[in-house]
């Protein structure tokens, strides 16, 4: 990784629309994955996500299956929209990153620590969202680019059906990635001294 740590925190970006090129491998992927799985913390180390990578057709079947599902609740001229932004700006790409979250380990934490009942689900979010957050970065210092969606639970069945997902794996977010087409537009700050407090 030519990247430093900060450069790709800064450098990260919500991408859309990406060309055919496939400038990193699907090994090198795989491996940013695995390596995001086994290094990013969870709570009380439950390890509780889960995480499936769809390249070629089987990304286009994602993309697909979303659209199916999309039509049944937009008319025909916002479905036309809709299909031009999810082909274009999500499907075009090397492939997408499914996350998971497993509910058996986080029923089991309930169970097991009753005290703690109630956060368990939330942790489990705060689990999910830093292996996105590490796997979004990592994509970008590979000179890659990639966004956050949120599809489900639309295409939860679909989902499970196709890739034979397990009934406790429960679909939290998609990160569709690639090569982008150009640069991101603008971005706005807030007041970073109106959102952090320090005391000496
Ligand atoms: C928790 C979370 C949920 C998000 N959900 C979506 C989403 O469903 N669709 C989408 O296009 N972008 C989504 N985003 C991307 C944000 O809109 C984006 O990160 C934000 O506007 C800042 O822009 P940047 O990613 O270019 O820095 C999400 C981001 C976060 C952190």
């Amino acid at each position: 990784m030519s990247y430093s740590f900060w450069e790709a925190v800064k450098g990260r970006r919500s991408r859309y629309g990406f060309s055919s090129e496939k400038p990193v491998s699907e090994e090198r992927i795989t491996q940013i994955v695995r390596d995001a799985i086994y290094y990013t913390p969870s709570a009380f180390n439950s390890q509780s996500t889960r995480i499936v990578i769809l390249f070629h057709d089987n990304n286009r079947k994602l993309w697909d299956f979303t659209l199916e599902e999309l039509k049944k609740y937009t008319t025909e001229e916002q479905f036309e929209d809709t299909k031009t932004k999810v082909n274009q700006g999500l499907a075009s790409g090397y492939g997408t990153i499914l996350f998971f979250e497993d509910h058996d380990v986080v029923k089991g934490l309930m169970d097991n620590f009753p005290l703690y009942k109630d956060n368990f689900p939330v942790w489990s979010q705060h689990t999910s969202a830093m292996h996105q957050f590490v796997v979004w970065t990592a994509l970008e210092a590979e000179g890659l680019g990639a966004s956050l969606q949120h599809y489900n639970p639309l295409i939860d069945s679909a989902v499970a059906k196709e890739w034979e997902i397990p009934d406790n794996w429960k679909l939290v977010a998609q990160m569709p990635f690639g090569k982008p087409l150009a640069d991101p537009g603008e971005k706005t700050f807030s007041e970073v001294d109106a959102r952090i407090k320090v005391f000496k």
